[in-house]
C-alpha cells in the first residue's frame, strides 16, 4: 500500500517546521527519482505513534477521495544518512536509518492557505469535506495559525496529520458521534467560512462506507511496526475507524450541531 522508496539525496529542510521534514531525492524500485517531503522517524519533535497517524490518515484521505500527496515508505540507509551537511540534522537522520514517512513533493505554485483566505463558491464543497475528514480523524491541527492545507488555484492539499487520533492521548476520551466530540472543530481553519451553510455530506458517506472494515485492517498491517507508538496503537485506530463507519450518522449530527 506505502510504495518503498530509497533516498539518495538530500536537498534541505522544508521551511521552519516543528519537525523539520526534509526534502529528499529518493529512487523507486524502477529506477525513478521521485521528490519527497519525509518526515523523520528519529528527530525529538515526532510523537510517538505520529508516523503511523500520518500514514493511516493519508491511506484513508486517499480511499475518500480527499487531495493528498502520494504517501510512501522512505528507507534511509547509515551511508544516506553520513552525506548530511549539518551535523545536527545529521545525526538525526542517522537515528532515523530504517522505514520513515514521506510524500511526494508538491507542484510548483502551490501556497500555503492565508489565514484571511476567502474561499471561491466552488471550493465550499472541497472545504466542507475536508472539515469532516478532520472530526473523523480526530485532527486538531489544522488551525488559523498553523493551517497544514496548500492550494493551488481551486485545489486543495492536506498534510501534516502527525496529531491525527489524538483521543487516544486523552484521559478522558469522547468519541465523535457524542456531545462535544468535535468541539476541537471550533478552532479549524475552515470553521468561519462553513458556519450556516448547507452540509452536503452524502458524497463522503458513501465512499467511507464503502471502505469497508478488511480495508481499514489492510492500512493498519501495511505500516511498518516501528512507527507504532506503542504496539496496540494500530488496532484502536482500526477499532475506533470501524466504528466511524458505523456511527457517521451520529458524526453528520455533530457536524451539523457545531456549524
Ligand atoms: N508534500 C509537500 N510538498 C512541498 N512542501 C511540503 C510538503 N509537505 C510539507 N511541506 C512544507 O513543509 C512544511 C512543514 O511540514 P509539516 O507541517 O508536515 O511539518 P511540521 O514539522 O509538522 O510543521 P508544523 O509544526 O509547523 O506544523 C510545510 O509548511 C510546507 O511548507
Ligand atoms: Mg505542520
Amino acid at each position: 500500500m506505502l510504495e518503498l522508496l530509497s533516498a539518495t539525496r538530500f536537498e534541505k529542510v522544508m521551511g521552519s517546521g516543528r519537525t523539520q521534514p526534509c526534502l529528499l531525492v529518493c529512487e523507486n524500485e524502477a529506477g525513478e527519482e521521485v521528490e519527497v517531503v519525509a518526515k523523520l522517524r528519529g528527530h525529538p519533535q515526532i510523537m510517538p505513534g505520529g508516523l503511523l497517524a500520518e500514514a493511516v490518515a493519508s491511506l484513508l484521505a486517499l480511499d475518500l477521495d480527499l487531495p493528498v500527496q502520494t504517501p510512501y515508505r522512505i528507507a534511509i540507509e547509515r551511508a544516506f544518512a553520513d552525506t548530511v551537511p549539518d551535523a545536527g540534522l545529521r545525526a538525526i537522520i542517522q537515528k532515523s536509518v530504517g522505514l520513515n514517512f514521506g510524500c511526494a513533493k508538491w507542484a510548483p505554485g502551490c501556497t500555503i492557505w492565508p489565514r484571511d483566505k476567502t474561499p471561491s463558491r466552488d471550493m465550499k464543497q472541497s472545504l466542507m469535506e475536508v472539515f469532516a475528514f478532520d472530526g473523523l480523524i480526530q485532527n486538531p491541527d489544522r488551525r488559523q495559525i498553523n493551517p497544514n492545507c496548500a492550494f493551488l488555484g481551486n485545489d486543495l492539499v492536506l498534510f501534516d496529520h502527525e496529531s491525527a487520533f489524538s483521543h487516544f492521548m486523552s484521559i478522558v476520551p469522547v468519541v465523535p458521534w457524542e456531545a462535544g466530540g468535535l468541539g476541537f472543530l471550533k478552532d479549524h481553519i475552515f470553521f468561519h467560512a462553513l458556519r450556516g451553510g448547507n452540509l452536503a455530506l452524502d458524497r463522503f458517506q458513501g465512499a467511507l462506507e464503502a471502505i469497508g472494515e478488511a480495508r481499514i485492517a489492510e492500512y493498519i498491517q501495511s505500516i511498518p511496526a516501528e512507527w507504532n507508538g506503542q504496539a496496540s496503537t494500530g488496532k484502536k485506530i482500526q477499532t475506533y475507524l470501524t466504528d466511524c463507519m458505523v456511527n457517521f450518522q451520529g458524526i453528520r449530527l455533530q457536524l451539523e450541531t457545531l456549524l
